[in-house]
């Protein structure tokens, strides 16, 4: 199977995964709120709001105003969309080591370190969604945000070290930072800061 469609089935796989995981920490406890209620929320910015909805499309979630899910629900597929992007990330950094001979050895060396930063931060992001969304433990998601955004920005600082500045990992890991900022801030309707 060549890379292109390993990516590609990741990407389809990832929201029924999402949906067979979708979490009820809130039994009992209707209506929940609106896809677009949740994703119009103040604290967010206007980019930010604007990948919400995006990912809310993803996921294939019903955004008309009658229809309401439990909030960890958008949590979780905002986590999930991240860990997802990060792998492709991932892949395509190493794609560019094993493949591109026209990187400069300070590329080669700023891209080995991005591998170990998203191995770090595909560990947090993935306990979030896998593990600790679905068992509604809140205890704890805030660090493992935290660590899985700093991995992210430690890969970006590497990046914007270079003499390069247009290097091809660049716009992914720019990407990959607004994915992980808008997944910590939307967790902040189940109470996570
Ligand atoms: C290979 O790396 C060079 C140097 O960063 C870059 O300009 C070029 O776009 C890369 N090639 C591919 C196919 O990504």
């Amino acid at each position: 199977m060549s890379m292109s469609k390993i990516i590609l089935l990741l990407l389809l796989l990832a929201p029924l995964r999402m949906a067979a995981a979708s979490p009820d920490c809130a039994p009992g406890r209707e209506p929940g709120m609106e896809a677009s209620f949740a994703c119009s929320q103040m604290w967010l910015l206007k980019a930010e709001q604007d990948l919400c909805v995006r990912i809310m499309a993803w996921g294939g979630v019903d955004m008309s105003v009658s229809h309401k899910e439990e909030e960890t629900g958008y949590v979780s597929l905002a986590a999930w969309f991240a860990v997802e992007s990060f792998e492709v990330t991932r892949i395509a950094a190493r794609n560019q080591l094993n493949h591109n001979t026209s990187l400069s050895g300070e590329e080669r060396r700023a891209y080995e370190g991005c591998m170990k930063d998203y191995a770090l931060a595909g560990r947090s992001i993935t306990r979030v969604a896998d593990e600790m969304l679905p068992s509604c433990r809140f205890t704890g998601l805030s660090g493992e945000y935290n660590r899985a955004l700093n991995s992210i920005v430690s890969c970006m600082n590497r990046l914007s070290a270079l003499a390069r500045v247009n290097t091809p990992l660049y716009p992914m890991v720019l990407a990959d930072q607004d994915k992980a900022v808008l997944a910590y801030h939307l967790a902040t309707l189940i109470g996570v800061v």
